[in-house]
C-alpha cells in the first residue's frame, strides 16, 4: 500500500520530498521545539502511553517523546522523511512508528492519545479529529505560523498556512486550554523571526 503511494502524483508529496532531498535530512537541525521543551515538566507528569506527531518531517520532536517514555506515531506525507526516520529509530532503537500519511485524507482513531503535537504544519480540517483523538486528561501542543508572518514580519508565505489572530484559541476552546501566546519566535532552521501561535491545552 505505502509503495503505491509512493509513486502516486501527489504534488505537496514531490514538493517535500525534494526539499528534503536537496537539503539532506542528516543537515537539518535535531533539536525539539523550544515551545516542546518548555512544557516538559507537563510531559513528564502526563501518563506514558501513545503520542501522536502531525507532519513530524524529521522526527525531532517525536524522538523527544519517545525519549521522555512515550511511544510515538510518526505520520507524514514524505516517503524521504518516513524511510529517513524509520531508519534512524531503528538504529537507536527508539519507540517512534514512523508512518507515511497524507494528513489530508487521514482518519485519526477516536480517544488514543496521551499526547497530540502538531508543529509547523496547518490543516484546519484536522482539528476536530484532533480533539476527537485525545484520551480523557490527554494534552494537545501545537505551534505553527500567524498572519503577523506577512503583516508585521513582511516575510513571503501563502496566507492559507497561516493562523488567524485567536484563531488556534477558538478551535480547541472544548478543550481546557493552559497555555496560548501569540509571538515572534527566532526559527531554529533558518534562524529568521518567524510569528507563531503556540498552544498548550488538556481535554477535558
Ligand atoms: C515545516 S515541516 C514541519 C516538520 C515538523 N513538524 C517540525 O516542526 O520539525 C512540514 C511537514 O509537513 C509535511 N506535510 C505536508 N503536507 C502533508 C500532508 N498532507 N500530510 C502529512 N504531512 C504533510 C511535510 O512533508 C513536512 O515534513
Amino acid at each position: 500500500m505505502h509503495a503505491a503511494f509512493a509513486t502516486s502524483h501527489n504534488p505537496a508529496r514531490i514538493r517535500w520530498n525534494e526539499k528534503y532531498s536537496q537539503r539532506g535530512l542528516d543537515s537539518l537541525r535535531d533539536s525539539p521545539s523550544n515551545w516542546l521543551v518548555k512544557h516538559e515538566e507537563l510531559l513528564r507528569a502526563q501518563a506514558k502511553g501513545w503520542a501522536l506527531d502531525l507532519a513530524c518531517g524529521n522526527g525531532r520532536n517525536a524522538i523527544y517523546l519517545a525519549r521522555l517514555g512515550f511511544t510515538v506515531e510518526a505520520l507524514d506525507l514524505s516517503d524521504v522523511a518516513i524511510s529517513w526516520l524509520a531508519k534512524k529509530v531503528r538504529t537507536q532503537q527508539l519507540a517512534v512508528h514512523p508512518k507515511l500519511r497524507d494528513l489530508e485524507s487521514a482518519t485519526l482513531p477516536a480517544a488514543r492519545y496521551q499526547i497530540i503535537l502538531n508543529f509547523n504544519y496547518l490543516q484546519r480540517s484536522l482539528f476536530e479529529q484532533i480533539s476527537d483523538a485525545l484520551s480523557p486528561s490527554g494534552v494537545l501542543i501545537f505551534e505553527t505560523m500567524t498572519r503577523d508572518h506577512i503583516e508585521v514580519l513582511g516575510r513571503e508565505f501563502n496566507s492559507k498556512y497561516l493562523l488567524d489572530h485567536n484563531e488556534l484559541l477558538h478551535a480547541f476552546s472544548d478543550l481546557r486550554v493552559l497555555h496560548y501566546r501569540e509571538t515572534v519566535i527566532i526559527d531554529k532552521a533558518s534562524e529568521k523571526p518567524k510569528a507563531v501561535a503556540s498552544l498548550v491545552a488538556r481535554k477535558k
